[in-house]
């Protein structure tokens, strides 16, 4: 663990306009700097980062933070990463007990990513050496030049190639890495033996595994991967990201294949906007990864009836991560093919023109729910809002909630109101997210909420008599209380850091709300009595109510028990002078 003073030091002695300068150019824009969002595709920019408060926000998408949450963002680096990268810019060094604290975990990710990727190198060599592997990869149309770009290997028949690289062949990172397997004598072995290796990597382009294909026919499984370990989840990684990424953000598009095959074979036809997942049904975490990069996702299965599985339960996946402004597209290939197989029958010109006539999912929903089902009973129509009811309660975008419904409608020859009947969903909520922070952050704020933001962004000028402004135990309270926590402790904050000391401490929600309160609140004001203002207004209402609150105990209370001090505060709370 590395100690919070020292993240929030970290963030106090960084420019978040530098850090994202270097990978996104800046243009200043008043009091800010703006740019088209990385995190989303646009044309016009509504991405800001302020200066004055350290952090950034997307008026588009969301997304926001401090600098190193844009470095884990963006960059794909892990926590440590991007703290040491920062301290490094920073002239800091992270405090050696942080390390030490977890130095095993770490030491233990860097072995895992070493011994991953002189693996992949043995893979390499070893293919260059291998008649018959590259026999194999020229059959199945392969050059070498994309065998190259994707770094495919060929791990030789045998049980310990890997020694022969490996000083230490017993080393825990290869048994973790999942290179080396154990059998019941405890013997070690290498896990993938005769198979084409295809590694794969991370958003930063470190290896995390490999995905193994056999080259016999009758060998297997056809294809074998790595097992989860620290660096690879397969729920979260997609195969080809990494080098598809800049494609996609030039496109404007990703496709999702099922096959690694299909991701290097349209590679090579310069088809390069397209990654698979692992083997793994597509998760909601892979649609998030991709939209942080693209509005248009096209799915593209096999034409058999597997792929239209896959098809499904990806879409099923997906609903409840679509945004109104991701369009998500179906491809079916005709049955016998699959991607790989289809451009190399076709051309990339072929493929291309199916992309451009890939079924958008409003038309895939009606046409898979009324493919075995002709609507003409009463029961056909009950067994079809039966099918879409679990599918529109997914859909949280309103635009396309309302559409399908009203879609639906049509089919089944409902009006709107019957079709809301029949089927409650929860009210979308009509306004872009925009308009939705505009009124939002027009709304007046409460003086409590007024002086927390007051705070944030200058927590110099907090003091400890503040502390009793927060002594209720409302949420608002609480928040105030945790700001002056940070702020008393450390007053030379910036705004990033008072908001990454608040991250774990406050609900996701309540973060977000702060973060689009913040980026509306105008800083071109005089803090210092500002705060005071707020300050001296907040104690005239806490006193108040604490006098209230005083005097409605004394009233409860039997005269008769009352000290002669309290009779005497009870008189004068009754013979305040009545409000004109
Ligand atoms: P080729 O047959 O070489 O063209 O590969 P492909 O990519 O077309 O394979 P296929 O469509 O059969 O499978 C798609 C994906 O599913 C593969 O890339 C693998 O990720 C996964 N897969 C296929 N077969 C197996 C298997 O036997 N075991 C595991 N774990 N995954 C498999
Ligand atoms: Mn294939």
């Amino acid at each position: 663990m590395i100690p919070e003073s020292f993240i929030q030091e970290l963030l106090n002695r960084i420019d978040v306009v530098d850090v994202i300068d270097k990978s996104v150019p800046l243009k200043k824009a008043g009091s800010n700097y703006v740019a088209c969002c990385p995190f989303h595709q646009e044309k016009s920019p509504s991405f800001t980062v302020s200066p004055s408060k350290q952090f950034y926000h997307c008026f588009g998408c969301g997304a926001h933070g401090s600098a190193l949450s844009f470095l884990m963002e963006y960059q794909g680096m892990s926590f440590l990463d991007a703290v040491e990268d920062l301290a490094k810019s920073a002239g800091l060094t992270v405090p050696q007990d942080a390390v030490k604290i977890s130095p095993q975990a770490k030491e233990k990710n860097l072995a895992l990513a070493e011994v991953l990727l002189l693996a992949c190198e043995y893979y390499q060599t070893a293919l260059k050496k291998s008649g018959r592997a590259i026999e194999y990869l020229k059959k199945r149309g392969l050059t070498g030049q994309i065998a190259k770009t994707f770094q495919l290997g060929y791990a030789p028949e045998g049980w310990q190639n890997l020694e022969s690289i490996f000083k230490k062949y017993d080393d825990d990172a290869l048994y973790t890495a999942g290179l080396v397997l154990k059998n019941d004598q405890g013997k070690l072995y290498d896990r993938f033996r005769d198979r084409i290796m295809f590694p794969i990597h991370n958003m930063k382009g470190e290896i995390i595994g490999f995905g193994g294909r056999v080259i016999n026919p009758e060998d297997t499984p056809k294809y074998y991967n790595s097992p989860e370990t620290p660096l690879f989840l397969k729920s979260q990684e997609l195969y080809g990201l990494f080098a598809a990424r800049r494609s996609i953000r030039e496109k404007g598009c990703a496709l999702v294949v099922e096959g690694y095959m299909d991701v290097v074979g349209l590679a090579q036809f310069g088809v390069m906007n397209v990654v698979a997942t692992l083997g793994t049904a597509t998760s909601a975490f892979h649609i998030k990864k991709l939209m942080r990069q693209t509005d248009t996702i096209i799915f593209c299965f096999d034409g058999d009836l597997a792929g239209k599985a896959a098809a499904w339960r990806a879409m099923m996946n997906a609903l409840p991560s679509l945004t109104d402004k991701v369009v998500l597209k179906f491809l079916f290939l005709p049955e016998e093919h699959d991607p790989d197989s289809f451009i190399r029958a076709h051309n990339k010109e072929a493929f291309e023109l199916m992309m451009q006539d890939a079924m958008p999912l409003s038309q895939y929903l009606v046409q898979y729910l009324t493919e075995k089902n002709h609507l003409v009973t009463q029961e056909d129509k009950v067994k079809f809002l039966n099918e879409a009811e679990p599918i529109l309660k997914e859909i949280t975008a309103p635009k396309l909630s309302l559409l399908l419904r009203k879609r639906f409608a049509e089919i089944l020859h409902l009006n709107d109101q019957e079709m809301d009947q029949l089927i409650q969903v929860a009210q979308p909520q009509f306004q872009s997210h925009k308009a939705q922070m505009k009124t939002k952050a027009k709304l007046p704020l409460s003086m409590k909420r007024k002086f927390i933001l007051l705070l944030i962004l200058k927590p110099q000028f907090a003091i400890n008599e503040d502390l009793f402004l927060a002594q209720y135990d409302t949420y608002e309270d609480d928040l105030l209380k945790k700001v002056l926590e940070i702020a008393l402790n450390l007053p030379e904050s910036k705004p990033s850091s008072i908001l990454h000391g608040l991250k774990s401490k406050i609900d996701y929600s309540v973060m977000d709300l702060l973060q689009e309160e913040l980026t509306y609140f105008d800083d071109q004001i005089h803090f210092e009595s500002e705060i005071d203002g707020a300050r001296k207004m907040l104690l005239e209402q806490a006193k108040a109510s604490k006098t209230r609150a005083h005097f409605s105990a004394l009233k409860d209370k039997p005269l008769g028990s009352l000290t002669e001090e309290e009779k005497e505060h009870l008189k004068m709370l009754t013979q305040r002078p009545k409000k004109p």
